[in-house]
C-alpha cells in the first residue's frame, strides 16, 4: 500500500488520522472533503506538501470519487454529516452524504478493487439503560435513534451487503464519542469549553444523567490504522477506551477546571429522542489486533483540550455567534 484516499479528511477525526497516518506510516494521502461548514483547512496545515493533498469535492458524485479511488491502494471514509442536533432539524444532507456518498465510494471500490475502511458510530447500536451491565458488542442489534444515526446505520448496511454480494474488500469500525482538538463548537465538550471561555453557563440537555463514553480522537485513529493494516477482510471492530461518564459529571469536571463553581451551568431542552446511554465492549480489537488507548486519563486529555480551546480562540470564535443563537431558537 502506497496512496490512501481519506474522506473527510478535513474535519475533526479524519484531520486527526491524516496526522497520525503521515507520522506513524511512509504512506502518501489524498483527502478528499467538500469542505462544508465542519471542515478546517487550518487542521490540515504543516503537513508535507509532498506526501499530502487535498481534494475539494462531493462524496456523492460519482465522476469526482471513481477517477480518485482508481489512483489510491485504499479508502479510509471518514466523510458524513456528523451531529444529532442537525440532523433532526434537517435530515436531507445525512441521507445524501452518509446513504448516498458511501453507496457511491462502495461502487467505486467494487469497479476498481480497492481496500475500504468504513468509520463509522457506536450510536448505530441505539441505547442502553443506566443500570444495563452489557455494552455494545460487534453483535449487538442495530437499533438506531436519530436520523444521524440511521444514516450511519443505513451506510454500515451497505458496506456489509457489498462485502457479501460482491467481495468487496472492507472493515468496519463503530467507535464512542470522541473528544480533543479541531472538534466544532456545537459539540457538546467544545460548546461548553468556549461557553465558559465567553462568561456564559454551560448549557446541559435534560436532566444530564444521559451517558456517552469518552475517547481521545488520537485513540480512534490509532485504532482505524491499526484495522486498516491487520484487520481481517469483512469484520467489524468496536472502538472504544472504557471512558463512561454522564453529561453532569463532564460539566463539572470542566468547570472545575476552568476555576469555575461546579454548579454554574443551565438545564436547557433535552435533545427528541435523547440516546440515554452508549457503553462499548472493545475487547475484539484490543485481542485480535492489539491495539490499546494510550489517554487513559479523562481528566488529564479535557484539560489538554481547554488549553487548546484556550490558545486556537482565532479559530473557533467567528463561528461562535451563529452556532449558539441556533441553539438559542431551540430553547438550548
Ligand atoms: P466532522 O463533522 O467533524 O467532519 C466531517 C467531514 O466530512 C468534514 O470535513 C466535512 O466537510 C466532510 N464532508 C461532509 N459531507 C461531505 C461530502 N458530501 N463529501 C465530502 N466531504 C464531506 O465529523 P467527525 O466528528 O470528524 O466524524 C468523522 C466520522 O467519524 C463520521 O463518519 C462520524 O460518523 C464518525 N464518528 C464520529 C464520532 C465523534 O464522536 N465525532 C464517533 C464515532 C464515529
Ligand atoms: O457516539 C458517537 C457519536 O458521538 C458520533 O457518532 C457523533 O458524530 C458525535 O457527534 C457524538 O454524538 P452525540 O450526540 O453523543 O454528541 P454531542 O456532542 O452532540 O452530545 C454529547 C452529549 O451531550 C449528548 O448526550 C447530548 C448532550 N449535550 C449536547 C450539547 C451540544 C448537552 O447536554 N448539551 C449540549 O449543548
Amino acid at each position: 500500500m502506497d496512496r490512501l484516499l481519506v474522506t473527510g479528511g478535513a474535519g475533526f477525526i479524519g484531520s486527526n488520522f491524516v496526522h497520525h497516518v503521515i507520522a506513524h506510516t511512509d504512506l502518501r494521502v489524498t483527502v478528499l472533503d467538500k469542505l462544508t461548514y465542519a471542515a478546517s483547512r487550518e487542521a490540515l496545515a504543516g503537513l508535507p506538501e509532498d506526501r499530502v493533498e487535498l481534494v475539494v469535492g462531493d462524496i456523492a458524485e460519482a465522476e469526482v470519487v471513481d477517477p480518485l479511488v482508481a489512483e489510491h491502494d485504499a479508502v479510509v471514509h471518514f466523510a458524513a454529516e456528523s451531529h444529532n442536533d442537525n440532523s433532526l432539524h434537517d435530515p436531507s444532507p445525512f441521507i445524501r452524504t452518509n446513504i448516498l456518498g458511501t453507496y457511491t465510494i462502495l461502487e467505486a471500490v467494487r469497479r476498481h478493487d480497492r481496500r475500504l475502511h468504513h468509520v463509522s458510530t457506536d450510536e448505530v447500536y441505539g441505547d442502553l439503560e443506566l443500570d444495563d451491565p452489557k455494552r455494545f458488542t460487534e453483535d449487538t442489534p442495530y437499533n438506531p435513534s436519530s436520523p444521524y444515526s440511521a444514516s450511519k446505520a443505513g451506510s454500515d448496511h451497505l458496506v456489509r451487503a457489498w462485502v457479501r454480494s460482491f467481495g468487496v474488500r472492507a472493515t468496519v469500525s463503530n467507535c464512542s464519542n470522541n473528544y480533543g482538538p479541531w472538534q466544532h463548537i456545537e459539540k457538546f465538550i467544545p460548546r461548553q469549553i468556549t461557553n465558559v471561555i465567553d462568561g456564559v453557563r454551560p448549557k446541559l440537555y435534560g436532566s444530564g444523567e444521559n451517558v456517552r463514553d469518552w475517547i481521545h480522537a488520537d485513540d480512534h485513529s490509532s485504532a482505524v490504522l491499526r484495522i486498516l493494516e491487520q484487520g481481517r477482510v469483512g469484520e467489524t471492530y468496536l472502538i472504544g477506551a472504557d471512558g463512561e461518564k454522564n453529561n453532569l459529571e463532564v460539566v463539572r469536571l470542566i468547570l472545575k477546571l476552568m476555576g469555575r463553581p461546579e454548579d454554574d451551568f443551565d438545564h436547557v431542552n433535552d435533545r427528541a429522542g435523547h440516546d440515554l446511554r452508549y457503553a462499548i465492549e472493545s475487547g475484539k480489537l484490543r485481542q485480535e489486533l492489539g491495539w490499546a488507548p494510550k489517554f487513559q486519563d479523562f481528566e488529564s486529555g479535557l484539560a489538554d483540550t481547554i488549553a487548546w480551546y484556550q490558545e486556537h480562540e482565532d479559530w473557533w470564535r467567528p463561528h461562535k455567534d451563529a452556532t449558539e443563537a441556533k441553539y438559542a431558537e431551540k430553547g438550548q
